[in-house]
């Protein structure tokens, strides 16, 4: 026994001494006292903003670049849009996901697409596009969210108007909507969240808490800390472990699952569609190209209909401008609440009232690739190879350069033409589904989802803010996609009684 733990206690140090000093000559320990680190080191930048990107916006905007840099995190951040498409078109090549991101999030996320790069992503690039682009996989999602409205949605929301002064957390709603959805169209699989009394998913529990422990990863000072704590497994790393271990089962049986049941024609998810191509031994693979759409497709549609709604419930005008719209297109009443996607096609003013609020708040904020080599950006700044350079959706919908002194205005009509048609912008402005190469491939799908949650809620019923739940400002809990501290409590009201 004193000889197990003797040489325990001699592996840990060993690791220890080891990691510190392959920290150091890293230079992944800096320091730096000018006005930036200090704030970011001391927190002082709490004082004036509720929430750091609103900071980092704050700081953007004063650049004279639009660029900053942020020494003790050997990062540089920037909101110029030359910049963004030098990283993200020109120089694509030179601002990988990098080994920094794959490390924090592989156990997670393996080998699949959101973390990998070269010719593995390249590899699930190609077949992602093809089975998303395909008209059978699309018209298979539009069946799958029209069946989540009318089934689970409406009932719900029917439910909470029936007794007058109840209180619904829209965004949890959201969640369990994008988590059902994304779910059956991954995996084949029906996690069956949304319906009253809420339940509670083991699927989508350990799903929350593996990608929330995965980014507080990327907050360590040093990621020597997480990494101590994962060969040890305690604290937030072992909770980590049993959560992956979960999702690891689940997918495990329903690949099994599927293999024994054959790839019949019915099968239109992502899993069996992949199946057809990845070797059948390599089940593992399977898993993780899954698992990225469940993390790519699940919390950013939540994400952003629950901006989208919080701005809506501020900007009645605009509420009946979409009523007005949903009205000319799929005929007045409230009966009917699911549009076709032709109908969608036609829904100038909601599209722009979607990416108006996704300008304001983006569901992914920020994001960030690693330079393989030194460079400069467009703007002159200088990029040492291994730095973390971030483009900044949030803050760039913030910037008045771009969108002129009304940014700060939630306002649709400016993405419309004269004639009233949507006018799409140029992704490296608005980089909300990314830009170039890697552009999102579930953008379409994403769009289709959040018109239909739209349609569904506008035509039905009115939200309004529940009691003193809301402030000015929205306040973020840290993560990969922007969610809302204390969520979006409502009051809703169907019109039709
Ligand atoms: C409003 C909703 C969405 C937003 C704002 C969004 C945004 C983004 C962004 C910013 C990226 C780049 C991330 C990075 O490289 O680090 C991305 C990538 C991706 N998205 Fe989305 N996304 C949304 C919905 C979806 C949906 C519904 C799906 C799947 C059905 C999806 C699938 C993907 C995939 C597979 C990638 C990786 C692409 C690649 O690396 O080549 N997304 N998305």
């Amino acid at each position: 026994m004193i000889l197990i733990i003797s040489f325990i206690i001699v592996s840990i140090s060993f690791f220890f001494i080891f990691s510190l000093f392959h920290t150091i000559f890293n230079q992944k320990l800096r320091y730096c006292n000018c006005e930036i680190c200090h704030a970011y080191l001391t927190s002082s930048w709490r004082k004036d903003f509720v929430n750091l990107s609103d900071w980092y916006a704050h700081l953007l905007r004063r650049s004279p670049t639009s660029t900053i840099k942020v020494h003790v995190l050997n990062s540089v951040i920037t909101a110029n849009p030359s910049n963004v498409e030098h990283i993200l078109k020109t120089r694509f090549h030179n601002y990988p996901k990098g080994k920094q991101f794959s490390v924090i999030l592989g156990d997670l996320l393996g080998r699949g697409i959101f973390n990998s790069d070269g010719d593995t992503w390249r590899f699930q690039r190609k077949l992602a596009s093809l089975e998303l682009g395909s008209v059978s996989v699309r018209v298979f999602a539009h069946a799958i969210v029209r069946t989540e409205i009318e089934t689970r949605l409406i009932p719900v929301l029917t439910s909470f108007s029936s007794e007058p002064g109840s209180v619904l957390d829209l965004q949890d709603v959201f969640r369990r909507f994008s988590f059902d959805t994304i779910s059956k169209l991954s995996f084949g699989f029906d996690p069956d969240c949304l319906r009253l009394p809420f339940p509670t998913s083991e699927f989508a529990v350990a799903f929350d808490t593996a990608s929330t422990l995965s980014a507080k990863r990327a907050l360590a000072p040093s990621p020597l800390l997480w990494k101590i704590k994962r060969v040890l497994r305690i604290g937030s790393e072992k909770q980590l472990k049993e959560s992956i271990d979960v999702i690891n089962r689940l997918a495990g049986d329903l690949i099994k699952h599927r293999r024994l049941t054959g790839l019949t024609e019915k099968n239109n998810d992502l899993i069996s569609r992949f199946m057809a191509v990845v070797a059948e031994e390599d089940d593992e693979y399977l898993r993780d190209i899954v698992v990225s759409f469940l993390l790519a497709g699940r919390d950013t549609v939540a994400a952003g209909s629950t901006g989208f709604f919080w701005l809506l419930i501020h900007h009645p005008k605009v509420e009946n401008r979409i009523r007005e719209e949903l009205d000319r297109v799929m005929g007045p009443g409230f009966e009917s609440v699911t549009a076709s996607c032709d109908e969608m096609r036609d829904m100038d003013y909601l599209h722009a009232a979607l990416y108006e609020s996704m300008r304001l708040y983006p569901p992914v904020q920020f994001d960030s690739k690693f330079a393989l080599n030194d460079d400069v950006l467009s703007d002159g700044t200088f990029v040492k190879r291994g730095t973390r350079v971030t483009y900044h959706p949030y803050a760039m919908g913030r910037m008045g350069r771009i969108w002129g002194p009304d940014y700060q205005e939630f306002k649709p009509e400016r993405w419309l033409n004269n004639e009233g048609k949507f006018r799409p912008e140029n992704p490296v402005k608005y980089p909300v589904f990314q830009a170039g190469a890697r552009v999102c491939v579930g953008k379409e799908m994403a769009i289709m989802e959040m018109k239909s949650i739209a349609v569904a809620i506008i035509r039905r019923f009115k939200i309004r803010a529940a009691g003193l739940g809301f402030t000015e400002t929205l306040r973020f809990m840290p993560g990969l996609t922007a969610t809302v501290n204390g969520g979006l409590p409502v009051l809703i009201q169907e019109m039709r009684t």
